[in-house]
């Protein structure tokens, strides 16, 4: 038995903030921000407004396309760095917003891979009978743990979320794999310092601004297209089936140009690549999930499709994954 998404969704804020925005907060320009990472514009949630909001109002949508009530989800697992609190957790927060008493609900933490690696949950709860409908979500208010002086990053992020749910499925449809990877030698090319145990919060980590997001850009660049070039085309040697069979790739909305090097790998045209970056910056664990439901919403899905999902962040972690629609 496979494990398959029956319905996806997602919701992004209505606040949108341009580049030319930006160059009026720190030194950059449009120009810039477009040749060397492809964004254009991103959202940002209002004051007020949680990653636990987002991430419920791209739920009800997916559940709304898989004809199921919330009451009838067993698990919910929300993948995010940017949770409401430390604790309880985010899933905890949407469980209760969605009403969905029968679910337990967990959040999972593997940056901009965390929707990828979500999915490997979903997929092993519903192959070994241990869930039948799985609400998974990636969410994330990264505007929150931005530094909006630090031109190197302020300049990549966004808010969103997107959710799918995951069910049995009952012909050789559904997810033929999904491989997840970590290295967490190079933990320090991207984080955020403070907030956690090994520096909690004090005057001293906020006046030297620990609680915003740190990345060693070009670094972590680099690494990303070599792993993830590795990573599709093993997937594809895995399931035994060539790029061109590949419908479309869903990748994770970092940079266009790391998009663009692995579709290059895998020499596929970018009309069969889903790119919003444009539109979002990177949105982390929700980049892949809305790229998905946009792609679902313009018809550029469809049923007994091979569609390649791929992603990188902290930790680092990267991963692959094929999904037969
Ligand atoms: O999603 C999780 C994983 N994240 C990623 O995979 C992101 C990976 N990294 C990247 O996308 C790119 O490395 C960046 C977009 C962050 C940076 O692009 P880059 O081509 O690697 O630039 P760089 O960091 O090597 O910087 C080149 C120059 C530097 O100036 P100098 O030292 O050459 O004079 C930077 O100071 O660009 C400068 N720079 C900027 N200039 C204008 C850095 N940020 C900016 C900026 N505006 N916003």
């Amino acid at each position: 038995m496979r494990a398959g998404i029956t319905g996806t969704g997602s919701f992004v804020p209505e606040k949108v903030l341009t580049n030319h925005d930006i160059e009026k907060m720190v030194d950059t320009s449009d120009e810039w921000i477009i040749e060397r990472t492809g964004i254009r514009e991103r959202r940002i949630a209002e004051d007020g407004i949680n990653t636990s909001d987002l991430a419920v109002e791209a739920a009800k949508r997916a559940l709304d396309r898989a004809c199921l009530r919330a009451r009838d989800i067993d698990l919910i697992i929300v993948a995010t760095v940017t949770g409401d609190m430390p604790l309880p957790s985010t899933a905890c927060f949407v469980q209760k917003k969605l009403k969905a008493k029968k679910a337990a609900a967990f959040d999972i933490n593997a940056a901009c891979s965390g929707f990828t690696f979500g999915l490997s949950v979903a997929n092993a709860y519903i192959k070994s009978c241990m869930a039948k409908r799985v609400l998974l979500i990636g969410a994330e208010t990264l505007s929150r743990i931005t530094d909006w002086e630090d031109r190197s990053t302020c300049v990549l992020l966004g808010d969103g979320a997107g959710a799918v749910v995951v069910e049995p499925s009952d012909n050789d449809s559904g997810i033929w794999s999904v491989d997840i990877f970590t290295d967490g030698s190079i933990w320090n090319l991207l984080n955020v310092p403070a907030g956690g145990s090994a520096f909690p919060a004090s005057e001293e980590t906020v006046k030297n601004r620990m609680h915003f997001l740190k990345m060693k850009g070009n670094e972590t660049f680099k690494i990303a297209v070599r792993t993830l070039e590795k990573a599709v085309v093993d997937t594809l040697k895995k399931n035994r089936i060539s790029a061109s069979d590949v419908s479309l790739l869903v990748p994770h909305q970092a940079n266009l140009r790391i998009i663009q090097a692995t579709a290059k790998r895998l020499n596929m045209n970018m009309d069969k690549v889903v790119v919003n970056v444009d539109r979002y910056g990177n949105t982390s664990a929700a980049s892949i999930p809305i790229a998905l439901d946009e792609a679902c919403r313009q018809g550029r899905i469809r049923k007994g499709d091979f569609i390649l999902l791929e992603s990188f962040g902290g930790g680092l972690t990267w991963s692959s994954a094929l999904i037969k629609w």
